[in-house]
C-alpha cells in the first residue's frame, strides 16, 4: 500500500463517519476508555462496525454468539441490532480487557443484553455446548487468529440452519497469500477460508476492505441447512 492511498482510505473512512454520523458520544467515549485502560486500538472500525450491525439486523439475529470482546466497541455495535429480548454472548480471555468491556456496556445501556465470559473461548465454547444454549443467529470471530478455523467449527456446531458467520482479519494486508506456513495467524486465516470451502452445505465469501484500519478483510458464511 503507497502511503498516499493508505491516507486516502483513512479520510474517506472519516468523511462517511461525519457524514452518516457513525459513531456516536457513547462510542466515541467508549474508544477513549479502551485507549486510557491501555487496551491496543485494534477495535472495528465504526464503519466496519455498523457493517456488522446491518448483518445482524439484516438477519433478523436474536440470538449473537462474539469470540473476542477487547473493550467491547464491535459487541456495542452488535448488542444494537438485537431486539428487547435479544442476546449476545461474548467471550474474552483477558481479565482487563472484560472488566473495561463491562464498563463500556453498562455506559452503552446493553449490559442487559450482553454476557461477557471470561476465559479462553475453546474453554467457554465447550461450557456453552453443556449448558444446551439455544441456537445463535449471527457468530462474530475476532479472537486469537490461529484459533479460527476451531472457533469456525465451533460457530457451526453453536449456530441454527441460516446463521451468518462472520470472521475478522482473513486478508492481513494480502499476506493470507503467504503459502510458507511461518505466521501462525496467516494460517489461522488460511485454514479457515479452506475449512468454510470444504465444508457442506456453507456459503462464504471474502470481503476485502480497506479504511481507517488499512487494508484487511472478512469471511462471510452462510449456515445451510445440513
Ligand atoms: N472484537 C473486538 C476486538 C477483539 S481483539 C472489537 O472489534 O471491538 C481480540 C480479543 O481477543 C482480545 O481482547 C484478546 O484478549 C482476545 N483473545 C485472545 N485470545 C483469546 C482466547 N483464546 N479466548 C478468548 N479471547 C481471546
Ligand atoms: C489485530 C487483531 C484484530 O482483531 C484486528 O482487527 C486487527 C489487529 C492484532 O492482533 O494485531
Ligand atoms: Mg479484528
Amino acid at each position: 500500500m503507497s502511503d498516499e492511498l493508505g491516507s486516502t482510505w483513512k479520510a474517506v473512512d472519516s468523511m462517511a463517519e461525519d457524514w452518516l454520523g457513525l459513531g456516536d458520544d457513547v462510542l466515541a467515549e467508549v474508544t477513549a476508555r479502551c485507549a486510557s485502560a491501555g487496551l491496543p486500538a485494534i477495535a472495528v472500525s465504526p464503519c466496519q462496525g455498523r457493517f456488522l450491525q446491518q448483518m445482524a439486523r439484516i438477519g433478523g439475529a436474536k440470538r449473537i454468539l462474539e469470540i473476542g470482546t477487547l473493550g467491547g466497541y464491535s459487541t456495542i455495535w452488535l448488542a444494537r441490532a438485537l431486539p428487547p429480548n435479544g442476546k449476545l454472548i461474548t467471550m474474552e480471555i483477558d481479565p482487563h480487557h472484560a472488566r473495561v468491556a463491562r464498563d463500556n456496556l453498562a455506559m452503552a445501556k446493553v449490559h442487559h443484553l450482553v454476557e461477557v465470559r471470561e476465559g479462553p473461548a475453546l474453554k467457554t465454547l465447550a461450557a456453552l455446548e453443556q449448558e444446551r444454549a439455544d441456537p445463535f443467529d449471527f457468530v462474530f470471530i475476532d479472537a486469537d487468529k490461529p484459533n479460527n478455523p476451531r472457533y469456525f467449527e465451533w460457530a457451526l456446531r453453536l449456530a441454527r440452519p441460516g446463521a451468518t458467520v462472520v470472521v475478522d482479519n482473513v486478508v492481513r494486508e494480502g499476506a493470507v497469500l503467504d503459502a510458507s506456513g511461518t505466521d501462525e495467524s496467516t494460517e489461522g486465516a488460511r485454514g479457515v477460508l479452506r475449512l468454510m470451502g470444504r465444508s457442506p452445505g456453507i456459503e462464504a465469501t471474502v470481503l476485502q476492505t480497506v479504511g481507517s484500519k488499512g487494508y484487511d478483510g472478512f469471511a462471510i458464511a452462510v449456515v445451510g441447512a445440513n
